[in-house]
C-alpha cells in the first residue's frame, strides 16, 4: 500500500537528495564514502547543519529564563520545536513530548520515575530477545532496586518475534511491556500495534524503543495508543544530544520528576519544592537550546520528503542488497523475516567480523561490526558480533554494489 501510493507520487531522485548531505562528498581513505552504519548514526542534510549554527549566529540565549529579545525569540523556536515533534508524533499535546538527550536517556527516565513510583516487587515487565542494551540495563537496575520480574518474549529464528511469544507471557503480573518498534541488529519490524492492544487488554502499560523506526515509517501515537515513545535525533537526521519521551499526559502527571535542578521547580524552599507542570517538570536544567530546532528541520527534511517514499525506496534497496549479498558464498544473514527494515545483519564462514568492517573501510564502505549493544541477541544465534550494513534515504544501488565487491574481496583475503 505504501509503495503503491509513494510511486504515484513520482519517482524518488536519490541522486538529488545525495546533494544535500555535504559529508557523502567527501572522499575516505582516497575513496567515495559509501556510508552503511545509518543505524548507528544518521548524517545531517545542510539545512539541519544550517539550522544549528543559525540559532548560534542569530538567535542564542537560555531559554524559559530571560525577559529580553533573544531569550524570547530562542525559547519560541525550542517550543515551535516541540509542537513540530508532537505534529511528527501525532501527539494529542505539545506538553507530552519531553525533550532528553537520547533514546537511552526517555527510557531510564521511565524506568526511574514510572518504575521506582508504580512498581511494585513482584511485579512483571516484558521485553524481548531483541533489545538493545538500553532496553534491557534500566530494567535491570530496577529489578535490583524493587525487586520486579523481567520477562523475555522469544526470538524465532528468522528474527521475528511472533504476538503469541509476548501475549504468552502477560500475567495479572505484567505492568509494563516493553520493546524494540525495529531491532537495530536484525531490522525486524515489530507488530507493535498488536503487542500494544493485547498489553492493554491485561492491563499492562507499554513503552515503545522507536530509535530505529522513526526514520523508516510513520509514527502516529494516538493510533497506536502507545503509553510511551522514545527515540533520538540523531538517527532521524538530526542533531546529536537529543532525544524525545513521548508519554500520555495523565502518565507524565502521575509521575515524579526524574532530576531535579533549574527550570523544572514552580516554588523552592529549604523545606519543599514543587514542581513545574508538563513538560519543564522533566526537563531540569539548560536543555540542548540550538540542537532542539535542528530536530525540528530534520522533522521537516524527512516529513518533505515523505517516509512513505522513504520507505518505498529502502525497501526496494534492502531486497536488492539482500538478493545480492545472499549470491556471496559463505554469507549468512541473519534475520530474514519479510517483515524487516533496511538493516542486514550478517557473518562470513571465512571471516570475524571485524576484519570484515576492515577490509570494507579500506574499500571506503562504513558498516558496523560487533555485538551492537545487543549481546544477548548475539548468544541467540550464536555469533560473537556480525557485521551490519544499514541503510538511510540518501543510499543507493551503487552502494550496494560497493558493498558487495568489498565483502568478495573479504572472501578473496580469508576464503580458501
Ligand atoms: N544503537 C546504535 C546502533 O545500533 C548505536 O549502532
Amino acid at each position: 500500500m505504501i509503495i503503491a501510493k509513494a510511486e504515484a507520487r513520482g519517482a524518488y531522485d536519490v541522486e538529488r537528495i545525495r546533494a544535500d548531505f555535504p559529508i557523502l562528498g567527501r572522499p575516505v581513505r582516497g575513496r567515495p564514502l559509501i556510508y552503511l552504519d545509518s543505524t548507528a548514526s544518521a548524517q545531517k542534510p545542510q539545512s539541519v547543519i544550517d539550522a544549528e549554527s543559525e540559532i548560534y549566529a542569530t538567535e542564542y540565549a537560555n531559554i524559559h529564563r530571560g525577559l529580553y529579545y533573544l531569550s524570547e525569540r530562542a525559547t519560541e523556536r525550542y517550543e515551535a520545536s516541540r509542537r513540530t515533534v508532537q505534529r511528527f508524533l501525532n501527539a494529542r499535546h505539545a506538553h507530552e513530548v519531553i525533550f532528553t538527550r537520547n533514546t537511552t536517556e526517555s527510557i531510564n527516565l521511565v524506568a526511574a520515575t514510572y518504575g521506582r513510583r508504580f512498581l511494585q516487587p513482584g511485579d512483571e515487565i516484558v521485553i524481548t530477545g531483541l533489545e538493545h542494551h538500553s532496553n534491557i540495563v534500566p530494567w535491570q537496575l530496577l529489578r535490583e532496586e524493587r525487586g520486579i520480574v523481567i520477562k523475555v518474549a522469544p526470538v524465532a529464528d528468522d528474527g521475528d518475534v511472533p504476538l503469541e511469544a509476548i501475549t504468552g507471557l502477560l500475567t495479572p503480573r505484567t505492568k509494563l511491556v516493553s520493546v524494540a518498534h525495529i531491532s537495530n541488529v536484525l531490522g525486524t519490524i515489530l507488530p507493535v500495534a498488536e503487542i500494544i492492544r493485547a498489553a492493554h487488554a491485561a492491563g499492562a502499560k507499554v513503552l515503545i524503543d522507536g530509535a530505529q523506526a522513526v526514520m523508516h515509517l510513520p509514527v502516529d501515537v494516538q493510533a497506536l495508543d502507545a503509553d510511551f515513545y522514545a527515540f533520538s535525533a540523531h538517527k532521524l537526521y538530526g542533531p546529536t544530544g537529543v532525544g524525545v519521551l513521548y508519554g500520555k499526559e495523565d502518565l507524565l502527571n502521575a509521575m515524579p520528576p526524574y532530576q531535579g535542578g533549574g527550570d523544572m521547580i514552580r516554588t523552592v524552599t529549604f523545606e519543599k519544592s514543587t514542581w513545574a507542570p508538563l513538560p519543564q517538570k522533566f526537563e531540569a536544567g539548560t536543555p540542548a537550546i540550538a540542537q532542539v530546532p535542528a530536530l525540528a528541520a530534520a522533522i521537516d527534511y524527512v516529513t518533505a520528503l515523505g517516509l512513505d517514499r522513504i520507505a518505498s525506496h529502502e525497501n526496494n534497496l534492502l531486497a536488492y542488497a539482500s538478493e545480492r549479498l545472499a549470491a556471496v558464498p559463505g554469507l549468512r544473514i541473519i534475520g530474514t523475516t519479510p517483515h524487516k527494515a533496511a538493516v542486514i545483519s550478517f557473518a562470513l564462514d571465512c571471516a570475524h567480523p571485524h576484519d570484515i568492517a576492515q577490509v570494507l573501510d579500506n574499500a571506503g564502505v562504513a558498516v558496523r561490526a560487533g555485538h551492537h549493544c545487543a549481546q544477548p541477541l548475539m548468544e541467540r544465534f550464536g555469533v560473537p558480533a556480525t557485521a551490519r550494513a544499514s541503510f538511510g534515504l540518501y543510499n543507493n544501488r551503487a552502494d550496494v554494489d560497493a558493498l558487495v565487491a568489498a565483502v568478495t574481496k573479504v572472501q578473496e583475503l580469508f576464503g580458501q
